[in-house]
């Protein structure tokens, strides 16, 4: 009876194995989580009857024993030894030309070339298939005993896969936690208000070195195995590239991107691969190792005193690196944003010497207590902008002052407004700004607002630099002379400039409130601006009580609003719009259509707009429906009045004749759109 329900309970064991690997190692489910659930549950259930047949390396078991008090100690039977490292090619000849010299050959070397991991190393033993300890390098002669928590890794085999594996084998690894995970946790950690670890190899070590095993079952962490240490009773194959595949078979995980290469110019080839796909990589890796491939010319090399001859690590250059504040400065972007930037000691970091590292924002700030005269770690990534990571523990010697936040840009002058709920702070300088200015004009000539033909981005860049403009109105200045001198613009191209700036002078009300860039004052809330107020002096002269009754506007939107009209510099460039010499007229919405006009079907309705439409785009469409009050909303429901179909509409088409929405075409819109009601 009970040799039967062992063979049971061992079928079970074996198929979790199976598909444990599947999943973890070879990254191949075969069963859906819910079957491997199903399965694991009856493995569950089956133990608990029988409480005598559960066996140690039964997946049940991964997090069985209780916290430890301390961990013990573990001898390595043979050494586990460190790497010696390379920083540049130079270096890498040299060891190359080292390994050929005591080879005595003039062969070109096969060796394997991996990713060096950034995590920690440890050593599993397995006996008979069976994990028996893992330990880790301590100082390469001693290290922990961390089998319990190891034993909670899900990659880990208790048990070996097949049955060809020596009697007695020693797998080196590498622990370490996925970046993913660490995001995960660290986000955990900060919405707890407790301790972030400062990088994933410190999550890692910190998640092994628990004494109990349930809070290293929920860490994040992975294992890649790369060597072996002792192997007895059974052989391995003949290159460590074969070794590898070997090892994946009895049931390790191991790296995806190891590969067999020969020569010296192959590994600098894999080093600028992996390089560039270092930050896509979903771990951290600190640079690239080279193994020569054939254990038996591994065995010629030997080793000098903690690191074999046979292998190097060729590492990347230090992404964190420390240096000191010297000041903390505010730069305006081109949106406005205001963003704290550290001047530095100049440190070489990342392969660059940086002298400028990014605060983010106030909050950031705050939350790193960064000062100036500070101690900082720094940080640069791939091509990613360099940032102050945070303050040096205990590097702070006397009180320095907080930084305070600028209420004025430093560019233009203009007022600092902080949003509630935002992190970012914004010059309210908009036009007048010229770290804006540039951004500024390419929204105000842009085609949905002041729609000024032959006047692209690369053309206003270039007048900006030339400083032959600074703000929107003085485009209207600009002459064929000034213009001509430019780089790549024939006369004809300067004089359909000058038409086309002639020909924007005439915009709609709505057009002109869009074009002059006012924070969250999208096309839509133009035109309900348009709508509401009628006239430019009342859109100008609006206050927020007013401004927050208008369709769509809230109190942030509204704040905006006010905000740029309060501001002098943004009023002086629009007198110099509206005035002559310029003149812009614009075309207040009662000039154009009486209040009786602009009421027609479409009034307080709600519109979806979908398929090509014959004669116009859908943002045009869009313009004329909002214009005459009508909401446009993206997708049909019950409270959807019109659909507007054109060619090829899908699924919202079949949705609105579900519902009995009344659908309508371009010709109908346009007709409906003219008859006043
Ligand atoms: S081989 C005898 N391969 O780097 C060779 N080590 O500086 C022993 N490491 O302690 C190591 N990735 O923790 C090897 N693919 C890799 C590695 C790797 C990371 C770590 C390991 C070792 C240290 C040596």
């Amino acid at each position: 009876m009970s040799s039967k329900v062992e063979q049971q309970l061992e079928d079970l064991r074996e198929k979790l194995r199976y598909h444990s690997y599947q999943y973890y190692v070879l990254d191949d489910p075969h069963i859906p989580d819910a079957e491997y659930d199903r399965l694991y549950k009856k493995l569950l259930a089956l133990e608990e009857k029988y409480p005598a047949l559960v066996t140690t390396d039964s997946p049940s078991q991964r997090v069985g024993s209780k916290p430890l008090t301390a961990f013990g100690q573990i001898q390595h039977q043979m050494p586990m030894l460190s790497l010696d490292n390379v920083f540049n090619e130079e270096d890498l000849y040299a060891f190359n030309q080292r390994v050929q010299d005591r080879l005595q050959s003039e062969e070109e070397i096969e060796f394997t070339a991996e990713p060096k991991l950034d995590g920690l190393a440890i050593s599993l033993r397995y006996e008979k298939g069976q994990l028996i300890y893992a330990a880790t390098r301590g100082d390469g002669t001693t290290g922990e005993n961390v089998t319990q928590n190891i034993r909670t890794l899900q990659s880990v085999p208790l048990k070996l896969l097949g049955d060809n594996y020596p009697d007695v084998l020693e797998v080196r690894g590498e622990v370490f936690m996925p970046k993913k995970g660490f995001e995960d946790l660290n986000r955990v950690a900060r919405s707890k208000g407790e301790k972030e670890f400062a990088n994933p190899r410190n999550a890692a070590a910190g998640s092994l070195r628990q004494l109990d095993p349930a809070i290293t079952a929920r860490r994040p962490l992975s294992l890649y195995c790369y060597s072996t240490g002792i192997v007895e009773g059974g052989e391995l194959a003949d290159t460590h590239y074969e070794i590898l595949q070997q090892l994946k078979q009895f049931g390790f995980p191991v790296c995806e991107e190891i590969k067999r290469i020969t020569g010296v110019e192959a590994c600098l080839a894999y080093y600028e691969d992996i390089s560039s796909r270092r930050d896509r990589l979903p771990y951290d890796i600190d640079g690239i190792v080279y193994k020569v491939d054939a254990v038996a010319l591994q065995k010629r090399l030997g080793f000098v005193a903690r690191a074999p001859r046979w292998a190097i690590a060729h590492k990347f250059p230090a992404q964190e690196e420390m240096s000191s504040i010297i000041d903390i400065d505010f730069q305006v972007g081109r949106t406005g944003a205001i963003t704290p930037v550290a001047r530095l000691e100049p440190v070489f970091v990342g392969g660059v010497t940086v002298s400028n590292a990014t605060l983010h924002n106030m909050d950031e700030i705050r939350r790193k207590d960064v000062r100036v005269g500070d101690k900082v770690i720094v940080r640069r990534a791939g091509d990613v902008i360099p940032e102050v990571v945070r303050v040096v523990p205990g590097s702070r010697k006397k009180t320095l002052p907080e930084i305070q936040m600028l209420t004025h840009c430093p560019v233009c002058g203009s007022s600092v407004e902080q949003i509630e709920g935002e992190a970012v702070a914004r010059c309210t300088g908009g036009l007048f700004c010229q770290a804006q200015r540039a951004e500024a004009i390419k929204h105000f000539a842009s085609r949905k607002a002041m729609d000024i033909d032959g006047l692209g981005d690369k053309l206003i860049e270039q007048l900006v630099a030339e400083k032959l403009i600074a703000t929107p109105a003085d485009l209207y200045q600009l002459e064929m002379d000034s213009l001509v001198a430019l780089d790549r613009m024939a006369e004809k191209s300067a004089s359909n400039l000058l038409l086309a700036l002639e020909n924007s002078k005439h915009p709609s009300l709505a057009r002109f409130i869009y074009a002059l860039g006012i924070r969250e004052v999208g096309e839509a809330t133009a035109i309900n601006l348009a709508n509401e107020f009628k006239r430019w002096p009342a859109v100008r002269d609006a206050d927020y009580e007013q401004l927050i009754e208008v369709q769509d506007i809230g109190p942030i939107v509204a704040q905006h609003i006010v905000h740029f009209f309060q501001q002098q510099h943004n009023l002086d460039v629009i007198d110099q719009l509206l005035l002559p010499p310029t003149g812009i007229r614009i075309e207040d919405v009662e000039q154009s259509e009486s209040d009786a006009d602009n009421h027609c079907a479409f009034t307080g309705k709600t519109v979806v707009i979908t398929g090509t439409l014959p004669t116009m785009s859908r943002g045009e469409a869009k313009e004329k429906l909002l214009a005459v009050g009508a909401k446009v909303t993206g997708s049909v429901s019950a409270k959807t009045d019109y659909l507007l179909a054109g060619d090829k509409a899908g699924s919202k088409l079949s949705k609105a004749e579900k519902l009995g929405v009344r659908v309508i075409d371009e010709a109908t819109m346009l007709e409906l759109l003219s008859v006043p009601v």
